[in-house]
């Protein structure tokens, strides 16, 4: 039995960050359904479209293991029909712009009045406060909680960074309250409402750079590599390139091939237990020693020149190389892969971390598959649905509509437009 199996989720989520959380659930096994606006769906079907007449990779990559219902919600009744599904459903989730929901008249109040055991869980940019009206995206909510302002390097414009945390990032973190809220709900037999703001959710994936502008009140943050340059600390986290978080110093250094291809770098950690390893690997066995190197205090200064050496070491090979060398010892380090590398590794197609998924328009393409792997539940991933796939279906067999009540609906154009077929 699947982990979710059972559990019905009114899926009114759009973009990014809601389909994310809700391809989670799916993944565990949570019968969920897509409620789209006719014509259009999702607006990333047609968004970075590369095969023509084809849902995106976009809309494919986020919404597997989902049916798909079109529905016009300002059809009074695309309305009446969008109750029917609060009425059966154990969860609704949305990311639409604030304000969205109440003018619909899904408001919290009426929702837990129909339905006092539906969980109702939402993604907002940001939580109350000066903001809580504004429209948001994933650069906005990673500007807003701190990541922007502490990637890059000291000398350049903050950055933004390729891993989506304000959106996949905030999806995970609903994905968990939504659990955590059914889990309360088998004591209390009662829903609740669950908020994520994505301010929030990046803030507390920047949590160690709130740790640091902390440190920085009782003095310099001498792991740092600004420090060992003499560079004063401003009143603010700086951006420290590629330091490490942790108080093991880290950087990114060259290795073989470096000035062709743009990833043979590795990320090499000078952990302090292995420190003597380190010394032996690149050649510097005197370093073990040396008051000026063989402790960690006494390193702090001299980041760039240990780091310098040790480059000259690993520029003599491949990344993979220095992976094996560096592993025997034990000494902490990653290869900097590429997205071919990673869509061609081996080993992540065997965990399922990466699958290959076939669609009827589009043919076979990679996904990632689910990261989290339950041992006695499995998932598998399956393809997105097609725009109102599932519109019947889910009138017939989840709603249990009668055929009048169904002629009707369709008749009113709330499903999407009326066919002569349907119509007649
Ligand atoms: N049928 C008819 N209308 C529908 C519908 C349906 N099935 N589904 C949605 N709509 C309407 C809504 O009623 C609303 O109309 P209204 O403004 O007249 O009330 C509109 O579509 C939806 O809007 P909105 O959420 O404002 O979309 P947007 O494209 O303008 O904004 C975001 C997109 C992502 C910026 C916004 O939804 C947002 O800020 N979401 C919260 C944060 C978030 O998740 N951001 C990350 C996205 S990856």
């Amino acid at each position: 039995m699947k982990a979710l199996e059972g559990v019905k989720v009114l899926d009114f989520t759009h973009v990014q960050s809601g389909p994310t959380c809700t391809q989670l659930l799916a993944w565990f096994g949570a019968d969920v359904i897509k409620v789209e606006r006719p014509g259009t769906g999702d607006i990333t079907r047609g968004q970075l479209c590369d095969v023509p007449d084809a849902d995106s990779l976009y809309f494919t990559m986020l919404n597997h293991n989902k049916r798909s219902i079109t529905l016009d919600t300002k059809n009074p009744r695309g309305m009446e029909v969008l109750w029917e599904m609060v009425k059966v459903c154990d969860v609704m989730v949305e990311n639409f712009a604030p304000g969205v929901l109440d003018r619909m008249g899904l408001t919290w109040a009426k929702v837990h009045e129909v339905n006092p055991r539906m969980i109702v869980a939402s993604i907002k940019g940001f939580g109350a406060g000066p903001y809580e009206d504004c429209k948001v995206y994933e650069n906005v909510a990673q500007c807003a909680g701190g990541a922007a302002s502490t990637t890059g390097f000291r000398d350049g414009v903050p950055l933004v960074t390729g891993a989506q945390i304000g959106d996949s990032g905030t999806g995970l973190h609903l994905a968990l309250g939504i659990v955590t809220a059914l889990y309360h709900r088998t004591h209390s037999g009662l829903g609740q409402k669950v908020d994520c703001a994505m301010q929030d959710g990046v803030l507390n994936l920047c949590r160690v750079k709130l740790r640091d502008q902390q440190r920085l009140a009782h003095g310099p943050l001498k792991e740092y590599s600004q420090f060992g340059e003499g560079v004063p600390f401003g009143d603010a986290v700086p951006r420290a390139g590629n330091d490490s978080g942790g108080g093991q110093p880290g950087r990114i250094l060259k290795c073989k091939g470096w000035e062709t291809d743009p990833n043979a770098y590795i990320y090499f950690i000078t952990q302090a237990p292995v420190w003597e390893k380190i010394c032996d690997v690149i050649g510097e066995p005197g370093w073990k020693t040396d008051p000026n190197y063989a402790k960690p205090p006494a390193r702090l200064p001299r980041l760039n020149e240990i780091f310098g050496r040790i480059e000259e070491w690993t520029m003599t090979k491949t990344k993979f190389e220095a992976m094996d060398i560096l592993n025997e010892y034990d000494i902490p380090c990653g290869p900097i892969l590429s997205m071919k590398e990673i869509a061609e590794e081996k080993s992540l197609r065997e965990t399922g971390t990466v699958v290959e998924v076939d669609h009827p328009k589009r043919g076979k393409y990679l996904s990632v598959g689910n990261p989290i792997k339950l041992s006695n539940s499995p998932s598998e991933v399956r393809r997105s649905p097609l725009l109102g796939e599932h519109t019947d279906e889910v009138l017939r067999d989840v709603l249990k509509l009668d055929e009048a009540r169904i002629a009707a609906i369709v008749e009113s154009g709330a499903t999407g437009a009326v066919t002569r077929a349907a119509a007649e």
